[in-house]
């Protein structure tokens, strides 16, 4: 796909893997839409795209550890647009952000289930009339390798927790959205699919980890960039790739009645069940 004149929205573009995408896209040609909480590195950030001779993207600064900051920015780029190519579920913390223990967002939920999935959940849902008004169009999530099964009785994990189990639990989560949401949109010309981008990247939730990272934020960008913009993916749609290759997640990733249940699930704790049930 040629993303000149394309509008693309990245969450969590202020640092990390979603910058150097961001700033990929905007030498592309591409209108990007950034999104993160901090103005500074924004600013930072749009000041270098300037430089590179790209227009200036757009900001948006919306906090998703809360369900409506997710919706503040949805309706943000529903005002401010009539259309949008591409949307990078891309905005996550690790298992080691703010420390590993458990903590809940600003709705109650288990904060790296809430910010890595619900909110990337409420803003595709809240985005698709855009991206079906730009049809053809995409949606990647940015999930990971690292993945744990969902205990439906116990999705929020109040007991044994860990960061490590939440963070996966909450990547396993965005790739069995990914194939619900295919399976929704054939036919509409919209295509969804998720990625682990690459393992252990120098970015700052590998950092705050103390791990030593193993791959590039380039490496990991290039498997984002793919799934934006591949013309060999034009056509895929529900999958999980490994880098740039197509891989098998979790088994219950392929659970229909567990996807279900987390549809439903999703809708009820977004508030989207009346809009979908
Ligand atoms: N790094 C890896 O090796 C690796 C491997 C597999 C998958 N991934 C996935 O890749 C994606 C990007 O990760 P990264 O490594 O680039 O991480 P990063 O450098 O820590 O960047 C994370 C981005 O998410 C934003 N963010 C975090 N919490 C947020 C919140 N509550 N509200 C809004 N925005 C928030 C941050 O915004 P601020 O600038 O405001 O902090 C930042 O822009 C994540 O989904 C991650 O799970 C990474």
């Amino acid at each position: 796909m040629n993303m000149a004149g394309k509008t693309v929205l990245i969450t969590g573009s202020t640092d990390g893997v979603g910058r150097y995408v961001a700033k990929r896209l905007a030498a592309e040609g591409a209108q990007i839409l950034i999104h993160g909480r901090d103005t500074a590195r924004a600013k930072t950030l749009i000041g270098e795209i300037v430089r590179d001779g790209a227009p200036a993207p757009a900001f948006y600064q919306a906090d998703l550890s809360s369900l409506a900051g997710a919706r503040q920015l949805a309706d943000a780029v529903l005002a401010g647009y009539d259309r949008l190519d591409v949307f990078v579920s891309n905005a996550g913390i690790g298992s080691m952000n703010g420390g590993p223990e458990r903590r809940t967002s600003a709705d109650g939920h288990e904060l790296r289930f809430a910010v890595n999935y619900l909110s990337g959940f409420l803003l595709a849902r809240l985005l698709l009339p855009l991206l079906k008004a730009a049809a053809p169009a995409r949606i990647v999530n940015v999930a990971s390798l690292g993945q744990h099964p969902i205990d439906f009785d116990d999705v929020m994990i109040t007991k044994n927790y860990s960061g490590s189990r939440a963070y996966a639990q909450s990547k396993l989560a965005q790739i069995m959205f990914t194939i619900d949401l295919a399976e929704e949109l054939k036919g509409t010309g919209v295509t969804v699919n998720s990625l682990h981008p690459a393992t252990y990247m120098n970015t700052t939730m590998v950092r705050a980890g103390g791990i030593t990272p193993l791959s590039t934020v380039e490496q990991g960008g290039e498997a984002i960039l793919h799934l934006v913009s591949g013309d060999d993916v034009a056509d895929k749609s529900g999958l999980f790739f490994n880098g740039m290759s197509e891989a098998r997640a979790n088994p219950q990733a392929y659970d229909a009645l567990a996807r279900q249940r987390l549809r439903k699930l999703s809708l009820e704790l977004t508030g989207l069940s009346v809009a979908y049930g």
